[in-house]
């Protein structure tokens, strides 16, 4: 089977002529698959009830006579602009209460119900012409599902959603506690989405409209998936993920509805971290997969080929990039390589973003290393059987990092996503693979070695998952404020770190949070900033203490052997060396290893196994050429490699050996 290679298409925005250069483009490129009709839906329906397909019907043709596939989309992320004035209650309203008027993208109510029918009648009509199209491979439902609303109709869903998770205003008042500042509801129909406020807002509503919204947003895309469904039953139904702390996502949840995770992916440093992100992101994807889907299969169906969007500017990205991004993503899982977008837009709203075919055309260094990647691409896909070996797990709880968005905590900058991603940089630089698990509800047993990134919200299930996994051998890394509250954000009292205290033999008596630009310093000579805690050892043995300061002396990292298994406990936000040290000891505690030895910096590997070979990835993100470890076929060139693979400066190199 191919891999997937392509990206957003519109044939919507372009003539006939140029929709056919198109297509012969493809193919030079080696393109597989390109994603159909995002936002076309006042094409395809210009006014209620009337369809256009015409010009769909021509693109779709066109496209499966060259061979190339289709993910099609519904353009429900863009209504068009008569649905907004013929229900102006679909249009979605800000927390202070302003409602949107149509002129961008997104612009709908989730909870309306005519934005709903609207949506429905539209991949209807879609799922039915379609049906069979020999063009035909994945369905996309709609685009980057994220928007939120705080409306009437908003709050009336909202109000549902309550009564079926707490059943009784009482038992909401509980979890809210809403006797703080003297909030108790009487009446369900006293609540509101979180509109704005005086003051603080009460953060378990806030907590609760973020899932509640997330749910809302799930319900109207298993509409969509499930008339699909009903169409074309051996064609998957997916949506692309937009990653980022705002949106309203629960995406490991989100990641048992739909047949094949698919993320977008776009990242913001024009330096090396720019290639961290680029991993974490996918491993994250394939955590999702992993304990969603259930199987580790992922899709990057959109990325940037060219310009980055870096703070108060765009970076171009140097030659050989594009194709090392693409092949890391393939690395570590995905089912292709997926652009946004095709072709560069002579107009609109984003007018100056990258594409594979850019505004110069196809006589470009873009262009031409399009071509070179779909190359590359073909070459690989044998890859495609092997089964990325991730040996630790790094648990990133999506709820926590929205709890912990809530004003008037502790410190600003608690962010359990940046902590994964550090953790997970570790790892990366060692070769180490890992999955982000969006979940500790699934099954463990598969990992070694887990780390938890500031995973403040946590179940009594889950810690009691966690005691079972580290008796039973795991080796648990903990990082500070890390099961301090339970899900509803209500913290758990009797010294924190709350549902871990047990486990990780250690009680937290207060939080001295460190002042930005300080730093802690520990015994080992490392430091920390951010956080620190008074940490009381009630079974753990400290392994590195706060030297100076009020915590002079006391524990910063302690270990606890708890049955088979250890867990360890970080305190404070360790600097790198520090943090680097601190893992290399427990990976090698829990026997993990990296996917290939003696790896030079800058050069990242990961190993796919299948039944009887494995495809080593290198990509080597330095600017001079190394040479690893390897033994067997070089598929990018095809040359045999008998004890050192050379990869070069800028370029990859994949190996295919017999285990
Ligand atoms: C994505 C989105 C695309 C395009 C792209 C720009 O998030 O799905 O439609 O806007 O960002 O980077």
């Amino acid at each position: 089977m191919p891999l997937w290679y392509g990206g957003d298409y519109n044939p919507e925005q372009w003539p006939d002529d140029v929709q056919a250069e198109d297509v012969d483009l493809m193919r030079r490129a080696g393109v597989t698959m390109v994603t159909v009709g995002v936002f076309a839906w006042s094409w395809l329906e210009p006014a209620p009830g009337r369809y256009t397909f015409g010009g769909l019907d021509r693109a779709l043709d066109r496209l499966a006579a060259g061979g190339v596939a289709v993910a099609l989309a519904t353009p429900t992320a863009s209504p068009p602009p008569w649905f907004g004035l013929a229900h102006p209650e679909a249009l979605p309203v800000t927390p202070d209460g302003v409602r949107l008027s149509h002129g961008s993208r997104d612009t709908y109510c989730v909870s309306a119900p005519a934005y709903r029918d609207a949506a429905r009648r539209i991949a209807a009509a879609l799922a039915s012409r379609y049906a069979g199209h020999p063009a035909l491979a994945l369905w996309h439902v709609h685009n980057e599902y994220g928007t939120t609303c705080h409306c009437d109709l908003t709050a009336g869903a909202f109000r549902s959603w309550l009564r079926a998770r707490y059943g009784d205003l009482d038992t909401l008042n509980d979890v809210w506690t809403t006797a703080f500042w003297g909030q108790r509801y009487t009446d369900w129909a006293q609540i509101r989405p979180p509109r704005a406020t005086q003051y603080l807002p009460n953060p378990t509503q806030v907590l609760d409209f973020r899932r509640f919204t997330s749910d809302e947003l799930l319900a109207a895309y298993a509409e969509q998936r499930d008339l699909l469904r009903a169409a074309t039953p051996e064609v998957p139904v997916t949506t692309n993920y937009v990653l980022g702390g705002w949106v309203p996502v629960d995406h490991a949840r989100w990641s048992r509805e739909v047949d094949l995770v698919a993320i977008d992916h776009y990242p913001s440093d024009a330096g090396p971290a720019a290639e961290e992100e680029t991993a974490f992101a996918a491993d994250l994807a394939r955590g999702w997969a992993t304990h969603g889907t259930g199987t580790p299969d992922w899709l990057l169906m959109e990325t940037a080929p060219n310009l980055i969007y870096t703070p108060g500017r765009m970076h171009t990205k140097e030659p050989g990039r594009m194709s090392r991004h693409s092949l890391a993503a393939v690395a570590r899982g995905s089912r292709g390589a997926m652009y946004f977008q095709w072709r560069a837009p002579r107009g609109g709203a984003e007018l100056f973003h990258s594409a594979l075919v850019p505004h110069a055309g196809p006589d470009s260094r873009v262009f031409r290393e399009a071509v070179t990647l779909g190359g590359q691409l073909t070459r690989i896909a044998e890859a495609v059987d092997g089964r990325v070996q991730a040996p630790v797990a790094i648990g990133y709880d999506e709820p926590s990092g929205w709890a912990l968005q809530a004003p008037a905590l502790p410190a600003t900058g608690l962010d359990p996503w940046t902590e994964a991603q550090r953790a997970h940089r570790a790892l990366w630089r060692r070769g180490i693979t890992a999955d982000v698990i969006g979940t500790l509800d699934g099954d463990l047993t598969a990992y070694p070695m887990l780390i938890l990134a500031v995973h403040y919200l946590m179940s009594d299930a889950q810690a009691a998952a966690l005691r079972t996994w580290v008796a039973a051998g795991g080796h648990l890394v903990v990082t500070y404020l890390s099961g301090v509250a339970d899900r509803h954000g209500r913290i758990r009292t009797g010294g924190y770190p709350g549902a871990l205290r047990d486990l990780l033999g250690v009680r937290v008596e207060e939080f001295h949070p460190v002042a930005a630009g300080s730093r802690v310093r520990l015994s080992t000579g490392d430091t920390g900033d951010l956080w620190s805690e008074t940490v009381h050892c009630t079974g753990a043995e400290a392994l590195a203490s706060y030297a100076g300061g009020v915590l002079d002396g006391r524990p910063a990292i302690t270990r606890h052997g708890y049955g088979a298994g250890v867990a360890w406990y970080v305190s404070t936000r360790l600097d790198e060396p520090g943090r680097d040290a601190l893992l290399a000891t427990v990976a090698a505690a829990a026997g993990v290893r990296p996917a290939c030895s003696g790896l030079p910096p800058g050069v990242e590997a990961v190993r796919r196994v299948g039944a009887d070979r494995s495809w080593l990835f290198l990509l080597n993100h330095t600017t001079t050429d190394h040479e690893v470890d390897a033994d067997g076929v070089e598929l990018l060139t095809g040359a045999a490699v008998s004890g050192r693979v050379r990869v070069p400066a800028g370029g990859a190199a994949v190996v295919r050996t017999a285990a």
